[in-house]
């Protein structure tokens, strides 16, 4: 049988072996919900890169340049990482290279897998459709915070994993925490990770509306995924 793991920090993410399998990144506070709405919203293409000064380069080739340290917009760049301004319809169609704390280099950090995937709360269900068709086992990529774990993204491998449980067999201890956290919180989930350290410095910056937003489930019905450098749907 197929099985799933969760990875609950990129730190660990040497692991896992991703050979052959499909890694879906979840970063939901807030870069992998801006990526699903910008693709979602008609955005081409969003290339993630590790510094600040990749994303300078490729903006002279035309890229659109969206970057976030900290929790806060990069000086200097047309975006930071709310996913209201990936709905902005002055980027629709066009190229978006994007460096985030933790998030791009989640994506980085995956490349190995056979496959990357870019999961949200905004597109679970999609995810889950795809996840169910695959022939191959799947890692849950958690973004965390700097090196350690999260309650949003771990919340969100867990309920992935309860959408997809009669497929796949779960494998390591991580995605019984994932799954467990999901279980005793499901009921009041955005209370949850309203609760989180990143959410807390995110409202501190005047970011609740993000934070609303991220949480909405199935919002989006796109897969986005790794294809050379770019993420596209
Ligand atoms: C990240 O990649 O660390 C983030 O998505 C942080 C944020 O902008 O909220």
């Amino acid at each position: 049988m197929k099985t799933i793991e969760v990875c609950l920090t990129p730190e660990l993410i040497h692991q896992h072996d991703l050979k052959g399998k499909v890694i879906v990144v979840a970063d939901i506070f807030r870069a992998t919900s801006c990526i699903v709405t910008g693709l979602a919203a008609g955005v081409k293409s969003i290339r993630p890169v590790g510094e600040i000064e990749e994303v300078k380069a490729l903006a002279r080739q035309g890229y659109i340049m969206a970057g976030e340290r900290g929790g806060k917009k990069v000086d200097g760049f047309d975006m930071g990482n709310s996913p209201f301004a990936y709905q902005n319809t002055a980027i629709k169609a066009k190229k978006v290279a994007i460096s985030t704390t933790n998030g791009s280099a989640a994506i980085l950090k995956s490349v190995e897998a056979s496959q990357v995937l870019i999961g949200a709360f905004l597109n679970l269900e999609s995810v889950m459709e795809y996840l169910i068709q695959l022939t191959q086992s799947v890692v849950i990529h958690c973004a965390g915070w700097r090196g350690t774990p999260n309650l949003e993204d771990t919340l969100f491998a867990g309920a992935l994993m309860d959408e997809v449980m009669e497929e796949f067999t779960p494998l390591g201890d991580s995605a019984s925490i994932a799954h467990q956290l999901y279980i005793s919180t499901h009921e009041n989930l955005s209370g949850t990770a309203l609760g989180s350290s990143h959410a807390k410095r995110l409202i501190n910056y005047g970011m609740e509306e993000d934070l609303a937003f991220c949480m909405e489930t199935n919002k989006y019905s796109v897969v986005p995924k790794l294809v050379g450098e770019e993420l596209v749907i």
